[in-house]
C-alpha cells in the first residue's frame, strides 16, 4: 500500500466493519456466527476482531495477508501442513526447543524428513537438497541470538528448488524491527504471545505471506482445522498492538545499557545480542542470553531467587521482567546431546527486560550478581 504512512500509523488506524455507529475503539464481538446479510459468516472463518488484527499485523509485516490463529506453534504446524510424503523439511540447528520438537514430530507421522543445518554456513547453504520442500529458521535464533542472513537462504533455497518455501519465524525480532519478507522469504510466522502482545495475557500466532496463492490457502485450512484465534484474544491483542512500537522502544533502550552493565559482572562469560546490520535487522530489544563462567556456572537457581523484579517461569516478552534457564525450560525438550551439539549448558541464563525504570532493574541485577559472590 502506498499511502505513504509509517506502518506503525497504519496499524494504529487499522478498522473492522462496523454498524455505522462508529466506535472509537473496535468493541469486542464475541459471537459464534453472523446474520444472513452481515459481511461476516461465522467466527471459524472470519470475526471483526480477528480482521482488525490482521490489518494491523498485515500493515506491520508490509505484505497482503496475515493470518491470526490460536498460537505461534499453531502457525508452523499450519505451515508444515504443505509437505507430502518424501519432502525434506530443512531448519536452523538453533531454534525453539518445542519447534524442533514439533519438527521431529511431524516428519514422522509425515513420512518427510528432517534436515537440521547451519543455515549461516554458507558451505551448507550450497548443500541444500531439491527436495527440500520448506526451509525454516528463526532469525535472531533461540537461544543465543545468532542472526541467520535471510536474502543468502532465499537464494540458495531457490536454487536448490525453485518451489521451495522459505519461512521465517520472526518472533523475537518482530515486524518492527526486520521484516523477513523484503529479503525473500515467503512466509513469516510470529508467537504473538510475545512482544505483539507484551503483557503475558494472551496466547497467538501469525501467519504473514506476500503470495496469494498461500494466503488463499492457509485461510482454508485454518477454516477446516479451526485453528483460528478468537474474538476476545484478537481484541486484546489488537489492543496491545497500539502501544506496540513504543514498548520496543523502550526495551530496545534498557536492553543496550543492561547489555553494557552485564558485562561487567565477574560471574558474566558472554552476553548475546544480535547483529543489527540497520538492513536485515534494524534494531532490537527486550531479551538477552547471559553466558555464566565457573565457578559460578551451576548457580543459576541461587541467581534467579537473588533476583526481586525478574520473576521466573515460562513468561517472557512483556512489560514485567523475566528471568529463565534455557536448559531447563524453553529447550528442556531435547535430549542432552542434542543441548551439548549446540552448545547450551546450565549456565545459560534468559534474561527479559520489561518496562520496569531501568535504573530499578540494574540495582536489583547488581544486587543478584553480588550475593552470588
Ligand atoms: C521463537 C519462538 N517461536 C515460536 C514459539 C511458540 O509460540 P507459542 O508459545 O505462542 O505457541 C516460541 C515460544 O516461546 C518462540 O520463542
Amino acid at each position: 500500500m502506498n499511502d505513504g504512512l509509517d506502518p506503525t500509523t497504519r496499524a494504529l488506524r487499522a478498522r473492522a466493519v462496523t454498524d455505522g455507529s462508529l466506535p472509537t475503539v473496535t468493541p469486542l464481538f464475541q459471537s459464534a456466527a453472523f446474520r444472513t446479510g452481515s459481511p461476516y459468516f461465522y467466527s471459524r472463518k472470519d470475526n471483526p476482531n480477528v480482521a482488525e488484527l490482521e490489518a494491523a499485523l498485515a500493515a506491520l509485516e508490509g505484505c497482503a495477508h496475515a493470518l491470526a490463529v490460536t498460537t505461534g506453534m499453531a502457525a508452523l504446524a499450519q505451515v508444515l501442513g504443505v509437505l507430502r510424503p518424501g519432502d525434506v523439511l530443512v531448519c536452523h540447528h538453533l531454534m525453539y526447543g518445542c519447534s524442533l520438537k514439533l519438527f521431529q514430530q511431524q516428519v514422522e507421522e509425515r513420512h518427510v524428513s528432517l534436515l537440521v543445518v547451519d543455515l549461516a554456513d554458507p558451505a551448507e547453504l550450497a548443500r541444500l537438497p531439491a527436495a527440500m520442500r520448506l526451509v525454516i529458521f528463526e532469525t535472531p535464533t533461540n537461544p543465543f541470538l545468532r542472526t541467520v542472513p535471510i536474502a543468502a537462504v532465499a537464494a540458495a533455497a531457490k536454487r536448490a528448488n525453485p518451489a521451495a518455501l522459505v519461512v521465517v519465524d520472526g518472533t523475537w525480532a518482530t515486524p518492527l524491527f526486520q521484516q523477513p519478507l523484503r529479503h525473500g522469504a515467503d512466509i513469516v510466522v510470529h508467537s504473538a504471545t510475545k512482544f505483539l502482545s507484551g503483557h503475558s495475557d494472551v496466547m497467538g500466532g501469525v501467519i504473514c505471506t506476500e503470495r496469494d496463492d498461500l494466503g488463499a490457502l492457509f485461510r482454508e485450512r485454518r477454516f477446516y482445522h479451526g485453528a483460528n484465534l478468537d474474538p476476545h484474544s484478537a481484541w486484546l491483542l489488537c489492543r496491545s498492538l497500539k502501544t506496540f512500537p513504543l514498548r520496543m522502544r523502550a526495551h530496545q533502550e534498557t536492553t543496550v545499557r543492561l547489555a553494557a552493565l552485564l558485562r561487567g559482572f565477574a560471574p558474566v562469560e558472554r552476553v548475546d545480542l544480535p547483529e543489527i546490520d540497520g538492513r536485515q535487522l534494524t534494531g532490537y530489544g527486550g531479551i538477552v542470553f547471559v553466558q555464566l563462567r565457573e565457578p559460578w556456572h551451576g548457580r543459576y537457581a541461587d541467581f534467579a531467587a537473588a533476583l526481586t523484579l525478574f520473576d521466573t517461569g515460562t513468561g517472557m516478552a512483556a512489560v514485567t521482567s523475566t528471568v529463565a534457564q534455557p536448559y531447563s525450560g524453553s529447550h528442556a525438550s531435547l535430549c542432552d546431546a542434542e543441548k551439548e551439539a549446540i552448545g547450551l549448558n546450565r549456565g545459560l541464563v534468559r534474561l527479559c527486560f520489561g518496562l520496569e525504570d531501568e535504573k530499578d532493574l540494574a540495582t536489583d541485577l547488581t544486587r543478584a550478581f553480588a550475593a552470588l559472590a
